[in-house]
C-alpha cells in the first residue's frame, strides 16, 4: 500500500485479492453496467474553473452535516457485508472514519451488528441505513438498537423494492460465505442468506423478505417511532426529492446505488443541479456514485452537495489492508480534496460555489 498514489492502484490489488464471486459482487453494477460506467465518466464532462491569488494559506476542509462537524465532506456509503473484504469488516471501517472524523453509515445487511460497530468505534459519527421488512417489527427492532447504540441518522434507501438485475451474480449462484452471518438478525433472518436454490442467494433474500409496497407513508411511520433525522437515499428526480421534504426527511441523498438497481438512469453528478435548485435551502443534499477523486468530491460541492459518499473505494481499502487500508483511502481522499481546494483558491466548503465548474459544452464553441 505504501506506493499507492490513487484509488485506482488500491482497486487494481483489491481485484487480486478478492474471491472472484466477492470481487464479482462488489465490483457490478446492474444490466449492462451503463450507468456504472456513465457515473464515472459524467464527473470528467465537469470542467474546472480555478481562481488564483486568493491566499490559500489557511485552508479548512471541513463542514457540517446534520448539525455535527465533520473534518472533511467525504463520508463512507453503506455497502453490506463487509466481512467479505477483511475478517474485521464493518468495525474496521467503523474505525478508520472514526479516525477520519466523518461519516460511518452502516448497511442493514452487514457482517457486523450495530452493537459490534458501536463497541469498536464508540467516538465514530455513526449513522444507520434502514431496509425495511414485511414484518415491521424487525425494522423497528433495528431502529430501537440504533438508537440506543447512538446512531445519530437513519439512511432510509428508498431504490430497493427488489434487487437490479446484477447478472455476475446471478451467474455465480453468489451467497453469503458460511461462516459469515448477516450480523443484525437472528436465526432464519440471519442465515436465509447464506443458501440459493437458483440465482444470486441476496436477489431471494430481498424478493422474500423486503417490503416492496412500500410508499411515501414510511416516512410518516418513521417519524412517528423514531426522533433520529431521516435521510432518503436514492433519490434520483427533482419530483421525488421534493415528495421527500413534504413528507418531512431531513435530507436527500442522491444515489443510483452504486448503479446496481436500474440500468439507463442518469449519472448521480449529471441530476444533482435539478435536486439542489428543487429543494433549495429546505434540506441537505448528499451524493454518492462514481467518487474515486478529490475533484470529483469538489465539483459534487460546487454543484450544490452538502456532503459527498462514496462506497466501493472503502472496500478496495479494507481488502488491501483491513482498517489500516480504510484510513489509508481516507487519507488519500482527504488529501486529494484539500489540494483540489488549494489549486482552485478555495480556503473552505462555502467558496466552493457554482461558479467554479462548467459542463464541457460550454467551452465547445
Ligand atoms: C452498496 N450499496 C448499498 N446501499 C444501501 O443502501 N444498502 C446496502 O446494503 C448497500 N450495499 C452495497 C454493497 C456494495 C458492494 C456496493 C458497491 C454498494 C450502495 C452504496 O451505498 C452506494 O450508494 C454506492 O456504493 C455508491 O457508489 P460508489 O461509490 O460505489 O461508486
Amino acid at each position: 500500500m505504501a506506493r499507492f498514489v490513487c484509488i485506482q492502484d488500491f482497486e487494481n490489488s483489491a481485484m487480486n485479492n478478492l474471491a472472484p464471486v466477492v470481487r464479482d459482487y462488489y465490483k457490478s453494477g446492474a444490466g449492462e453496467e451503463n450507468t456504472l460506467r456513465w457515473n464515472k465518466e459524467a464527473f470528467k464532462q465537469i470542467r474546472i474553473r480555478p481562481r488564483v491569488l486568493r491566499d490559500v494559506s489557511k485552508r479548512d476542509i471541513g463542514t457540517k452535516v446534520l448539525k455535527q462537524n465533520v473534518s472533511m465532506p467525504l463520508g463512507v456509503s453503506p455497502t453490506a457485508m463487509q466481512r467479505m473484504a477483511h475478517p474485521d469488516g464493518e468495525c474496521a471501517t467503523a474505525r478508520a472514519t472514526q479516525a477520519a472524523k466523518t461519516v460511518f453509515i452502516l448497511s442493514t445487511i452487514s457482517t457486523s451488528s450495530i452493537e459490534e460497530v458501536a463497541k469498536a468505534a464508540p467516538e465514530a459519527i455513526k449513522w444507520f441505513q434502514l431496509y425495511v421488512y414485511f414484518d415491521r417489527n424487525v425494522t423497528l427492532n433495528l431502529i430501537r438498537r440504533a438508537e440506543k447504540a447512538d446512531f445519530k441518522a437513519l439512511v432510509l434507501t428508498v431504490d430497493t423494492p427488489m434487487f437490479g438485475d446484477r447478472r455476475r451474480d446471478i451467474k455465480n449462484k453468489f451467497t453469503l460465505p458460511n461462516h459469515l452471518r448477516l450480523a443484525n438478525f437472528e436465526g432464519f433472518l440471519s442465515r436465509k442468506i447464506n443458501s440459493t436454490t437458483k440465482g444470486s442467494g441476496l436477489s431471494e433474500y430481498v424478493t422474500n423478505l423486503f417490503d416492496d409496497s412500500l410508499n411515501w407513508q414510511v416516512i410518516k411511520w418513521l417519524k412517528s417511532v423514531t426522533n433520529l433525522p431521516i435521510v432518503l437515499k436514492g433519490v434520483l428526480t427533482s419530483e421525488d426529492a421534493l415528495l421527500g421534504v413534504k413528507y418531512g426527511a431531513d435530507a436527500i441523498m442522491v444515489s443510483n446505488h452504486g448503479a446496481r438497481q436500474i440500468d439507463g438512469t442518469p449519472a448521480t453528478i449529471e441530476v444533482l443541479p435539478e435536486i439542489v435548485q428543487a429543494v433549495g435551502k429546505k434540506v441537505e443534499v448528499y451524493l454518492d456514485g462514481g467518487v474515486t477523486q478529490g475533484t470529483d468530491v469538489f465539483k459534487a460541492l460546487a454543484l450544490g452537495a452538502k456532503m459527498v459518499f462514496f462506497g466501493r473505494p472503502i472496500l478496495w481499502g479494507l481488502a488491501c489492508g483491513g482498517e489500516k487500508g480504510a484510513r489509508t483511502v481516507l487519507e488519500l481522499m482527504r488529501r486529494e480534496i484539500d489540494l483540489a481546494f488549494a489549486l482552485t483558491g478555495c480556503s473552505n466548503v462555502n467558496q466552493v460555489t457554482k461558479d467554479m465548474v462548467k459542463h464541457k459544452s460550454y467551452y465547445s464553441h
